[in-house]
């Protein structure tokens, strides 16, 4: 299986403003997956869309604390689909620890794919029990799969024995409100070799909607003697330290606050950055972008990044139209500077 390596560190200039330095690791900032350190307590969630090799590399050098890779479906690894396999399983040396996530209904399936995947020596594998979209859990797969305990069981015995590496799981509270069996699932991932689990604090009904339960991820942590990463609601700097004081976890998971701003991991909240810092990082984006997907698709899929950077400065529809359309890093940036929006009162 190829996959890509590409070189980013020569843009590194575009990545920090002076102001903004990289917060030191405390020593206390270090935990442990199976026998890898872990370093800072705070990981960009794998989101599909986002979290690319791209989005992850700048992430991590701002501070996330694990690259997770987006959900990888085990039936593409096993049929060598390349685009969607060979692109979400690449990653740079920059990102370790990296942890690839598969999905799947099939225990037998999941187990043969994370042998493919161990051979492009991640940090770990990951086993998606959360994903609520139709199309995944009514199979069975992602959140799916809580409903099928003694699938779990399977898959996690096999791949602790058969992988070099640990395997951990992302799990959400349950199927629904009637059938919260997180504390099952969370011993039984433990008691069958799983190294670490990262909890959402909703039920697959839920989906995005009410609030993610943290006093449930408390009790998954009281309950277990791995390492459990709270994932759900976390928007701001401050949330960072509440969820962790909340529920005691090792480490805390953010997905959409961490969409058009990868400075959370810095510890700096979206309003904190100024404009000059955002231009600079999205060149930075949209160039690992089209270097990683090449030109033209790298442009079409950084838009929806581009809209959530410049979220707080307000522009007309056809402003945003004129930005959105553009086709090249040149033009996007010609047209960005045309519109002058560092000069704008930001929407707050
Ligand atoms: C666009 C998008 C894509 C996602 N893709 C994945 C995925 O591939 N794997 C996964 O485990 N969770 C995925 N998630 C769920 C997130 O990892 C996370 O659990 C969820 O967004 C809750 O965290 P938050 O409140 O910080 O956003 C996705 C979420 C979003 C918004």
């Amino acid at each position: 299986m190829c996959f890509y390596q590409y070189n980013f560190d020569s843009t590194c200039c575009f990545l920090y403003n002076p102001a903004m330095k990289k917060k030191k690791t405390n020593p206390s900032d270090t935990w442990q997956i199976g026998n890898t350190t872990i370093s800072g307590r705070v990981i960009l969630a794998p989101m599909e869309g986002i979290s690319d090799q791209p989005y992850r590399t700048i992430c991590r050098r701002l501070g996330s604390a694990i690259s997770y890779s987006e959900f990888i479906n085990a039936m593409d690894v096993l049929h060598s689909h390349p685009y969607r396999v060979d692109q979400r399983a690449s990653f740079l040396p920059s990102e370790r620890p990296v942890s690839i996530q598969l999905f799947d209904n099939e225990p037998d399936r999941i187990i043969k794919a994370a042998e493919v995947i161990a051979q492009l020596e991640p940090d770990f594998i990951d086993i998606n029990m959360g994903c609520s979209a139709k199309k995944v859990s009514n199979r069975g797969a992602g959140a799916g799969l809580l409903t099928t305990p003694q699938k779990i069981e399977t898959i996690f015995r096999e791949l602790s024995h058969r992988l070099p590496i640990p395997v951990t799981g992302k799990i959400r509270l349950g199927w629904d409100g009637g059938s919260k069996n997180y504390l099952e699932i969370a011993r039984i991932i433990e008691q069958n070799g799983g190294a670490a689990i990262a909890i959402h604090g909703r039920t697959r009904k839920q989906a995005f909607s009410g609030y993610a339960d943290w006093d449930a991820i408390a009790e998954v942590k009281q309950n277990s003697s791995i390492p459990i990463i709270a994932n759900g609601d976390v928007k701001t700097n401050a949330d960072i330290d509440k969820i962790l004081a909340h529920t005691g976890c090792d480490a805390v998971m953010i997905g959409r606050a961490a969409v058009g701003n990868p400075w959370i991991f810095n510890r700096v909240d979206a309003d904190q950055v100024p404009y000059t810092a955002r231009y600079q990082l999205m060149k930075e984006h949209l160039l690992a972008m089209t270097q990683f997907y090449g030109a033209e698709t790298g442009i079409v899929l950084f838009r929806k990044h581009a809209v959530y950077y410049l979220k707080q400065y307000p522009m007309t529809r056809e402003e945003k139209r004129k930005l959105l359309s553009t086709r090249s890093f040149l033009t996007f940036f010609a047209t960005l500077d045309e519109l002058n929006l560092g000069q704008r009162e930001v929407c707050t």
